[in-house]
């Protein structure tokens, strides 16, 4: 028996991105560490990354992808009565890039806050403008998902800094108009039990930021990839099939799928556990490498722009990252 399909409250009204001029290739990695093109190629599907200028901040880049969605949904700042931002990489500790940006933008005394939810901080936010649409107490919200993980990442520690790129993406979500068109589900899951699985562990009230500390780099990201490789795999997995049976469509009539961009071989394998063609997944990892919280809101928004994906068209958005957080959502563009 098939779930029947929910009525959307809110819908997408406009997306937008921003990438880093700055362009770094895996060959250009090859001087900094002890890696090569091959193996960050075969291992993560990751060619070229973009990365901050020197000076250039978050909120720089969120700003920037904020009025590209804008611009997209016919808009102004004007319009907006809340701004949400998933980061974990913001201007400052305190207080949240969100307020950076509605500065930056030149935003009223609106709502504006941040989600720190990792890779999965673009869902987590726009989970959360859905849920404050439903109730009527926000008509237009923006969601960025931002990060400049370039900045956070040990450049001599070849796990991890070849896999991070940074840049920004966002929607302006409003209410729905009663056609079908679309949130259709969310779903959002953490487990702390593995929150040591990718963490920065110094720089917070545990332990806070010390010249030792620094020289250790115990301020910079630590990551054991493997076990959030299966992680991955497993819950993307039973996320996206929640979502969608949530959404009361079956996966025949699913058009895109657009996951979270941190490593080839977790989409290909999540392809073939959810029995739904490669083809149909919107890939760009091979240009940004992984950008967290800013992954999906940028390959949805190169998606919609260059025609891939179509009003009325049916799209799974799934993600995982450091928490472990992760979650899905069905949308009908
Ligand atoms: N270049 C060359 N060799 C390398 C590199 C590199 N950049 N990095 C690791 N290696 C070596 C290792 O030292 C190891 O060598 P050894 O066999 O001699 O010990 C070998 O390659 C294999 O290393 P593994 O860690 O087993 O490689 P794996 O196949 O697991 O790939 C990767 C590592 C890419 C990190 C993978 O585990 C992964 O993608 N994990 C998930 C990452 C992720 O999703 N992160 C969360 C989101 S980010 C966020 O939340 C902000």
């Amino acid at each position: 028996m098939s779930t029947p399909t929910p009525t959307p409250r809110s819908r997408i009204l406009g997306t937008g991105h921003y990438a880093p001029a700055r362009v770094v290739t895996n060959v250009d990695l090859e001087k900094v560490v002890d890696t090569s093109d091959a193996w960050i190629t075969d291992r993560t599907g990751i060619r070229r990354r973009h990365l901050a200028a020197d000076g250039e901040t978050t909120s720089d880049m969120a700003a920037a992808a904020a009025r590209h969605a804008l611009e997209a949904a016919g808009l102004s700042v004007a319009d907006l009565d809340m701004i949400i931002v998933g980061t974990i990489s913001g201007d400052t500790p305190v207080p949240s890039c969100a307020v950076h940006v509605q500065q930056k933008l030149g935003a009223e005394e609106i709502p504006a806050f941040d989600i720190s939810a990792a890779c999965a901080g673009f869902l987590y936010g726009m989970t959360i403008a859905d849920q404050f649409i439903a109730t009527g107490t926000a008509t237009c919200v923006l969601v960025i998902g931002v990060e400049l993980l370039s900045r956070l990442v040990n450049w001599e520690d070849r796990t991890t800094c070849v896999l991070f790129g940074d840049g920004a993406g966002a929607v302006v979500l409003g209410p729905a108009r009663g056609d079908g068109r679309g949130i259709l589900s969310t779903c959002l899951f953490s487990d702390g039990a593995l929150s040591t699985s990718l963490i920065v562990p110094a720089g917070g009230t545990a332990e806070p930021a010390t010249p030792e500390g620094l020289a250790g780099k115990r301020n910079k990201v630590h990551m054991v990839g493997q076990d959030i490789f299966r992680s991955a795999i497993k819950n993307l997995t039973s996320a996206s099939t929640l979502a969608l049976k949530a959404s009361g469509l079956r996966s025949a009539e699913l058009d895109w799928v657009v996951a979270h961009q941190a490593n080839l071989r977790i989409i290909t394998q999540v392809s073939a556990r959810l029995g739904f063609p490669l083809e149909k997944f919107v890939l760009n990892i091979e240009e940004y490498g992984n950008t967290s919280s800013a992954s999906i809101p940028i390959a949805l928004d190169e998606a919609v722009r260059d025609g891939r994906i179509q009003p009325n068209q049916s799209v799974l958005l799934c993600a995982l990252g450091a928490g472990l957080s992760w979650g899905a959502a069905l949308v009908r563009m």
